[in-house]
C-alpha cells in the first residue's frame, strides 16, 4: 500500500487514482497521521501531495518529523518537496517569478527518472522554491527557472520533485511514479479488481451472514454496482428500495425497473414519496438547508421502508471513495464543499451501513460493474445526485419548475444521445435559473426562466473541464428547448472548470 498525505491539493485523489492504475494499492492520509500510525499502516511507500499552501502560511499542513525516519521511501511531489526541504534542513524562498505552466526539465541520472530523456516537458503549479537543499540530498533536475526542481536523498529514499508527475501534461509522469513504486521502494502489483471484487463479495458474505440489508437504488452506477455486489453476497436476503422523491428526471422510475428487471434483482420496492419532499421543501432556498432536508426525509422513508420488511440490520449504500473524502468534515486544510445527503447520517439511525464500494473511484466501480457482467449501457450512465433535480433548480423547487428541468433535461440528455456524443463527455445536466428575462415569440413579449446546460469532461469529478459539443449540437439543443418548452425562452451553455465551480449548481 502507498500512503498518500493529502496536504489539500486538488491532485492527491489523481496521485491515489495514478497509483492505483500501476496495480498498487493506495490510500489518503490527512497530514496529521502520525508517524506511529504510518509505522502501524506499514505502507510500502509514502507520497506528499501539493497543496494550496505556502510552507510559510501559518496554517500550513506539516507532518511529524519522525515520519523522515521510518525507512520508508518518500516521493514530495511540488508542495511535498518543499515542505521535505522546509522540515529537514534546507532553505524553501518565495520567488517573484511564479512557474505555472509547462517547463523543460534537465534530468541527471537517478533512478527516479531510469527510462527518460534528459530533457522532459513536465508541469509547473506553485510559487515557493527550494533555494538549498538540505544535508544527505543531491539535485537530480533542473528547469530554466528552478535550479532546484528535483532533489534525492539515495540513502534514505526520500525524493522530492517541484512538478506534477500525476497529471498528463507531464508526458512521462507515470514513469516517475512507477520508477518510484518499483526501482525504489518495494511495491508489488497486487490491487486487481477482479480479485478485489471476489474478496468484497466473501467479506459482505461473512459480516452479513443470514441477516438482511435495504439498500437504496438510484438508477445511478454506484448504488447499482453495490447492490449487484450485496447480491452475489447474499442474494435474496438483499431487499431494494427505490425512493421516488419526486426530484427525478423524466422516465427514471420505468428506466430503474427495466435495470433491476434486467441484473434480476428480486426483492424491490418503489417509495411514491414526491409530495411529501415537495411539502419539505417549500419556501426553501438556501442550497445547504435543501439538501439537510432531503436527507433527513431521505433517511428517515428508509427506516420506515426498513420497518415493513421487519429484522433489517444493514443499510447498504453506494459510497464511493471520493465521496467520503469531499463530504469529510472540514480540517484546517480543506474546505468542506456540501454535504452529500447519503452522506451526513442522521443521529440515532438504527440500521447500520455497509459501503461496499468505499474504497473506489468511479472508474474503477465502472470496471467491477463489468467484471459483474453488468450491461454497458446501464454502466455509462451519467451519474445523478441524490437530491436529484432539487440541487439544479436553483432557489425554491417548485412543481412547475420541476416540470420545466424535466423537459429540459430530456431534451438535452436525448439529443446528446443522438449525436453520439452521450458516452464521450462524464456528465450533463440542465438547471432552471430563478431568474426571468425577455424574450419575443412570434409577435408578443415573452418573460420566462432562464436555462443553463452544462457538461463535463472529467475522469473523476473531482476536477472537470466543460465539454467542447459543437455548435450545432448546441444550436438544435437550444432551439428544441426554446420551442417545446414552454416557461424557457433563454439557453446559456456553463463554461466554467470544476474548480472554482463544481459541476452540479448548489
Ligand atoms: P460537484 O457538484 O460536487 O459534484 O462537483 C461531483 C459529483 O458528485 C455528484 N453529486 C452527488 N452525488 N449525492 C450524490 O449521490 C449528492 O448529494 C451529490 N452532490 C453532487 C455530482 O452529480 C457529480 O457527479
Amino acid at each position: 500500500m502507498v500512503a498518500v498525505i493529502n496536504f489539500g491539493g486538488q491532485y492527491a485523489h489523481l496521485i491515489a487514482r495514478r497509483v492505483r492504475e500501476l496495480g498498487v494499492k493506495s490510500e489518503l492520509l490527512v497530514p496529521e497521521t502520525s508517524a506511529q500510525k504510518i509505522k502501524d499502516l506499514s505502507p510500502d511507500a509514502i507520497i506528499f501531495s501539493g497543496s494550496p499552501h505556502s510552507v510559510f502560511d501559518k496554517n500550513a499542513p506539516r507532518v511529524d518529523k519522525n515520519i523522515y525516519d521510518l525507512n520508508i521511501p518518500i516521493l514530495g511531489i511540488c508542495y511535498g518537496q518543499q515542505l521535505i526541504s522546509y522540515q529537514l534542513d534546507g532553505l524553501v524562498t518565495t520567488h517573484e517569478s511564479k512557474q505555472f505552466g509547462k517547463e523543460i526539465l534537465k534530468t541527471e541520472n537517478s533512478v527516479l527518472f531510469e527510462n527518460l530523456s534528459k530533457r522532459e516537458t513536465v508541469w509547473f503549479s506553485h510559487g515557493d522554491q527550494v533555494d538549498k537543499i538540505p544535508s544527505g540530498f543531491n539535485v537530480i533536475g533542473s528547469t530554466k527557472n528552478a535550479k532546484i526542481a528535483a532533489i534525492e536523498n539515495k540513502t534514505k529514499k526520500i525524493y522530492g520533485i517541484q512538478f506534477h508527475p500525476e497529471v498528463t501534461h507531464t508526458f512521462s509522469g507515470q514513469k516517475i511514479i512507477s520508477n518510484f513504486l518499483f526501482k525504489i521502494s518495494n511495491c508489488k502489483k497486487d490491487w486487481d479488481l477482479k480479485k478485489q471484487k471476489d474478496e468484497i463479495v466473501k467479506s459482505l458474505k461473512q459480516k452479513i451472514k443470514s441477516q438482511k440489508v435495504i439498500m437504496a437504488i438510484s438508477g445511478g452506477v454506484d448504488s447499482l454496482v453495490a447492490a449487484t455486489l450485496l447480491k452475489e453476497a447474499i442474494g435474496k436476503n438483499l431487499y431494494l428500495t427505490f425512493i421516488d422523491t419526486g426530484l427525478m428526471r423524466k422516465g427514471e422510475v420505468s428506466e430503474v425497473e427495466t435495470i433491476v428487471n434486467k441484473v434480476g434483482f428480486t426483492n424491490f420496492r418503489i417509495s411514491k414519496s414526491g409530495a411529501r419532499f415537495l411539502f419539505a421543501l417549500k419556501g426553501v432556498t438556501d442550497p445547504e438547508e435543501k439538501r439537510k432536508i432531503i436527507s433527513k426525509h431521505y433517511f428517515a422513508i428508509f427506516e420506515e421502508e426498513a420497518q415493513k420488511i421487519k429484522n433489517v440490520t444493514f443499510l447498504g449504500q453506494g459510497t464511493i471513495y471520493p465521496d467520503r473524502i469531499e463530504s469529510a468534515q472540514p480540517t484546517k486544510h480543506a474546505d468542506k464543499i456540501k454535504s452529500h445527503h447519503n452522506l451526513t447520517l442522521p443521529k440515532g439511525l438504527k440500521l447500520q451501513i455497509i459501503e461496499p464500494l468505499a474504497e473506489f473511484y468511479k472508474d474503477e466501480v465502472r470496471k467491477i460493474g463489468t467484471i459483474l457482467k453488468i450491461n454497458p449501457e446501464f454502466l455509462a450512465r451519467h451519474p445523478f445526485p441524490g437530491p436529484g433535480l432539487a440541487i439544479r433548480i436553483l432557489g425554491e423547487v417548485t412543481e412547475e419548475r420541476l416540470s420545466i428541468i424535466r423537459e429540459v433535461d430530456y431534451i438535452f440528455i436525448s439529443e446528446l444521445k443522438s449525436s453520439g456524443l452521450y458516452n464521450k463527455v462524464g456528465q450533463a445536466l440542465a438547471a432552471l435559473l430563478p431568474v426571468k428575462s425577455v424574450g419575443v415569440m412570434g409577435d408578443a413579449r415573452t418573460y420566462s426562466y432562464i436555462i443553463s446546460l452544462r457538461s463535463v469532461d472529467t475522469q473523476d469529478f473531482m476536477t472537470a473541464d466543460w465539454s467542447k459539443i459543437p455548435n450545432v449540437v448546441l444550436e438544435k439543443i437550444s432551439s428544441r428547448i426554446v420551442n417545446e418548452v414552454r416557461g424557457v425562452n433563454r439557453v446559456l451553455y456553463d463554461i466554467t472548470q470544476k474548480p472554482p465551480a463544481t459541476i452540479e449548481y448548489e
